[in-house]
């Protein structure tokens, strides 16, 4: 379901805004590559409805599932790849005006799903919710875990060291503790440099570190930290932030930075799992803010 709904979400906004930009003003390629992804998401459609009629039973799913998938890749690096660069070209100095229109775009499609949602409309009333879009609207959470076989304590340990962030996570390229509540984030998102600083707000150890933004779009977060054995723990994280610009809110409607994030949970836990020991520890307690 959630995948539908962020499907209709990236389809509605490029179809109504990105794309008539780009089939009128970007030459020569501009009409083609149009084309082709409006029937590339056509197709994507038909398959996730396929998907949901339930019609389909083991292989044929699996198949389909997988068709969707390497449909979907290919989409999102034809966008990223022909048609972004060119765009970025051609249309550059309107292009953070089209990205200010889908960010609103979108905040009025999500507000529509929220009223039908309320009036009892059944598919968008799941769709909302899994969505997890707040009340504002405009901001997305991420909720991802991963099992880890090392003890509780190893995991927690290795998270503290948020200057290492960078050698498991994508787009990361460097994170600077200030001090031992406020860090320094540098992160690279869709070839865009992005810096902001954040303050850790709350830190238990071997159960939880909670952190936000004190510059830059909000982005906040909390990874807590579950004892399933002596040599295995679970490791829960949530991210809200908000999305900027073109880039980003196609990204965000795609799913990119869900699957970035488990991505970035898998390599921590090889990485960990490999080591069998943190590669340092804090184990101090931040018990409220300190901005
Ligand atoms: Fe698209």
């Amino acid at each position: 379901m959630k995948l539908l709904l962020l499907k209709y979400i990236h389809d509605k906004l490029e179809e109504d805004i990105f794309y008539p930009a780009v089939q009128t003003r970007v030459s020569e390629d501009g009409p083609d590559l149009v084309e082709v992804a409006i029937k590339e998401h056509k197709e994507m459609k038909r398959l996730i409805s396929q998907l949901q009629t339930g019609g389909l039973a083991g292989t044929d799913y699996n198949k389909t599932v997988h068709q969707l998938m390497r449909g979907v890749q290919h989409h999102v690096r034809e966008e990223e790849e022909e048609m972004r660069p060119q765009a970025e070209q051609q249309l550059s100095n309107s292009l953070e005006q089209l990205g200010m229109q889908m960010q609103q775009r979108k905040q009025e499609l999500l507000a529509a799903m929220s009223t039908a949602a309320h009036a009892g409309q059944g598919t968008l009333a799941q769709g909302k919710t899994a969505a997890d879009k707040d009340s504002a609207g405009s901001s997305t959470t991420i909720e991802q875990s991963i099992d880890v076989h090392v003890p509780v304590h190893v995991a927690y340990n290795q998270w503290t060291q948020f200057e290492e962030f960078p050698s498991f996570m994508e787009g990361v390229e460097q994170v600077t503790q200030l001090d031992d509540t406020h860090l320094r984030w540098k992160v690279n998102i869709g070839g865009k440099m992005k810096e902001w600083r954040a303050v850790i707000t709350e830190q238990i150890p071997d159960q939880r570190i909670a952190w936000t933004n004190t510059t830059g779009a909000r982005n906040a977060g909390v990874v807590t930290f579950h004892r399933l054995g002596d040599n295995h723990a679970r490791i829960m994280l949530q991210i809200d932030y908000e999305p900027e610009g073109l880039v980003e809110n196609v990204g965000d409607t795609l799913g990119v930075v869900s699957t970035r994030v488990r991505d970035d949970l898998e390599r921590f836990k090889a990485f960990i799992e490999s080591q069998g020991a943190a590669t340092g520890a804090w184990r101090g307690t931040v018990k409220q803010a300190r901005t």
